[in-house]
């Protein structure tokens, strides 16, 4: 509780606790946790003076952000009608059965959360999956076990 409390002043402070920082303040935080902790979110309403019902709309907003806790990397897979009518379900299905999750979810060890989106506008590299930012373009079945395994090895570094 204080350590979140003492972090987010920090962040707060390098952004000078300007109302206008907003978006940069919650970026930090997302990148320290992970996702935004209501504690976190509240210390920010009330330091910068903005009501927690917007601030808690702009994390919404965005979907970099998030307001439950996600895993270390976070898997995408598209499920848009370009990347859908080219295996994206069955993507999507080995990852879940790989992980051992359903999309939404989190692994109980906080590795992985896996996510999907209607169309990430590159529908002529489908199926795409993208993880922590990184795009994997005409993706199948054999190759998301090597795609987990790659980020299951990597550690995010703080
Ligand atoms: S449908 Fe997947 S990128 Fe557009």
């Amino acid at each position: 509780m204080e350590a979140v409390n003492s972090t987010v002043n920090t962040f707060l402070a390098k952004h000078n606790k300007e109302k206008r920082a907003l978006i940069a303040i919650l970026q930090d935080i997302q990148a320290e946790y992970n996702y935004l902790p209501r504690q976190a979110l509240q210390l920010v309403s009330r330091c910068l003076d903005i009501p927690l019902i917007d601030v808690v709309g702009v994390a919404t907003f965005y979907r970099a952000f998030s307001l439950t806790p996600r895993g270390e990397h976070v898997a995408t897979v598209c499920l848009g009608t370009a990347c859908h009518v080219r295996g994206g379900p069955k993507i999507l299905n080995e990852f879940e059965k790989k992980l051992n999750i359903k999309a939404g979810e989190t692994t109980k060890d906080n590795r992985f959360t896996l996510e999907t989106v209607a169309c990430l506008g590159c529908c002529a590299i489908g199926p795409v999956v993208v993880v922590d930012g990184n795009y994997y373009s005409h993706t199948t079945i054999g190759k998301v076990n090597s795609i987990i395994k790659t980020y299951a090895k990597k550690r995010v570094k703080k």
